[in-house]
Order: C-alpha cells, then sequence, then structure tokens
C-alpha cells in the first residue's frame, strides 16, 4: 500500500483527532499530531517559556518551537495524518519545505457544534484516549471515573481558541481552497459517518 500523506485541517473540536486515529489504524500510517506532541512536553524550557503557558490560554505556541516539534516527528514517518499543524501562513511555507501532501481535508463543523464536542470532551489520563460525556462515555467504570477534562477546553478558552483559529487558520484553509489541493468534507454526525467520508474520498 501507497504510504499516504494527509493532512486534516479543520476547526478545534472538529474531530481531526478523532479521525486521525483510524485513518491510522486502517491505512496503516502514524499520527502526527502538534497538540498531543506539546501536551507531552508541556513543561520543556524553550526561549519563548513553556508551551503550558501559551496552551492554557488558548494561544498559538511559538513557531520556532513548534517547527522544531514537526520537523522531529517527520523524520520518523512514512505514511503520516498531520493533524493540529499548519496553523498560520508562516506554517504553510515551513511545511512545503519539510514535505509533501497527498490529501488535503478540511473538516466542517458548525461552531456551536464545536462548543459542544470541545466542553464535553473528557480525557483517559492513562491511555490518551478521547471521549464525550454525552456522545462517547466507556463502558468500564473504572475508566469513566479516571476521566479528565482537558485544561484548554473550559468554556472561555474553548472561546479564545476559535477566535485563534479564525484569526490565524482559516487563512490556511483559504490558502489550501486557492492551490486547489482542499477537499471539503462534511464533519457532522457520527464519528463513523465522517470516516466513511474520507475513506471514500481517499479509496474513490
Ligand atoms: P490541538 O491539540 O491541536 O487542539 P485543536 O486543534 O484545538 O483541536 P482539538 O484536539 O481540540 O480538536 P480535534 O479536532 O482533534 O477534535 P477531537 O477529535 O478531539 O492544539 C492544542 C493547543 O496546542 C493549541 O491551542 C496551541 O496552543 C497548541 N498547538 C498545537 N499545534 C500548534 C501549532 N501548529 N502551532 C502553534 N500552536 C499549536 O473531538 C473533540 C470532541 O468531540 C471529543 O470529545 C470527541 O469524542 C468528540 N467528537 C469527535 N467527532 C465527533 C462526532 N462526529 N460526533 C460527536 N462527537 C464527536
Ligand atoms: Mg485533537
Amino acid at each position: 500500500m501507497a504510504d499516504h500523506h494527509i493532512l486534516l485541517l479543520g476547526p478545534p473540536g472538529a474531530g481531526k483527532g478523532t479521525q486521525a486515529k483510524e485513518l491510522c489504524e486502517t491505512y496503516d500510517l502514524d499520527h502526527v499530531s502538534t497538540g498531543d506532541a506539546l501536551r507531552a512536553n508541556k513543561d520543556m524550557e524553550t526561549e519563548y517559556g513553556t508551551p503550558r503557558s501559551f496552551m492554557e490560554a488558548g494561544e498559538l505556541v511559538p513557531d520556532e518551537v513548534v517547527n522544531e516539534v514537526l520537523a522531529a516527528a517527520l523524520e520518523d514517518a512514512d505514511g503520516y495524518v498531520l493533524d493540529g499543524y499548519p496553523r498560520n501562513l508562516d506554517q504553510v511555507e515551513y511545511l512545503d519545505d519539510a514535505t509533501e501532501l497527498d490529501y488535503v481535508f478540511f473538516l466542517d463543523v458548525d461552531r456551536d457544534v464545536l462548543v459542544e464536542r470541545l466542553t464535553g470532551r473528557r480525557v483517559d489520563p492513562e491511555t490518551g484516549e478521547n471521549y464525550h460525556v454525552e456522545f462517547d462515555m466507556p463502558e468500564d467504570e473504572e475508566v469513566r471515573e479516571r476521566l479528565v477534562q482537558r485544561d484548554d477546553d473550559e468554556e472561555d478558552v474553548v472561546r479564545e481558541r476559535l477566535e485563534v483559529y479564525e484569526e490565524n487558520t482559516e487563512p490556511v484553509i483559504e490558502h489550501y481552497r486557492e492551490t486547489g489541493e482542499l477537499v471539503e468534507i462534511d464533519g457532522e454526525g457520527t464519528p463513523e459517518d465522517v470516516f466513511e467520508r474520507l475513506t471514500d474520498a481517499i479509496d474513490g
């Protein structure tokens, strides 16, 4: 099977992480998520401060830090699903020099749905698995009891993240629309519905 290079774009809560996981299993790809990588290194000291200080405020982590994280992750991956990068036009340029993309998908989801998905998300700190209080809770009571909320999923930070997205990342979507690479995928409905739309676009 060819090693796909897939980019998943979309606002916070669009389902990038959820879909990336399934795509990676189906097509045997690596999940490259700058958000996950930064969360795993939240207290790393950089000349700009720690990633935590930016993430907990819903702001972007400085490009210099994120670009390094991205380069390290891509180096280890053959086929990949990239999620959470690029988030501004400078990052688009950096990515352009670093790799070639086969698919650029944009998961399109209404703003009200995003807020509901994000504020209801819960994470299993032991496995990193994402759940949702309303749409997707684990059967195992032990797992249910240890779920936590991501620091940046509180409603005021969610609103800030959506604003940062509109200002910095919507121009990225526009860029890939102009190059003709952007494939828009309806991101509403069940995760299975969305996954089927993605695989239809890949397998034809
Ligand atoms: P990051 O971790 O990338 O967060 P994000 O882009 O805000 O996206 P999310 O992870 O919140 O949403 P998602 O689309 O993955 O949705 P999910 O599948 O989980 O970034 C976090 C922070 O890191 C940034 O704010 C920034 O500070 C920093 N950062 C990261 N990358 C950076 C970069 N390149 N440059 C600078 N800074 C960077 O789904 C959400 C919820 O909805 C879940 O609970 C899920 O169960 C549920 N759900 C999913 N799909 C469905 C469905 N179809 N129906 C019902 N529920 C669903
Ligand atoms: Mg995510």
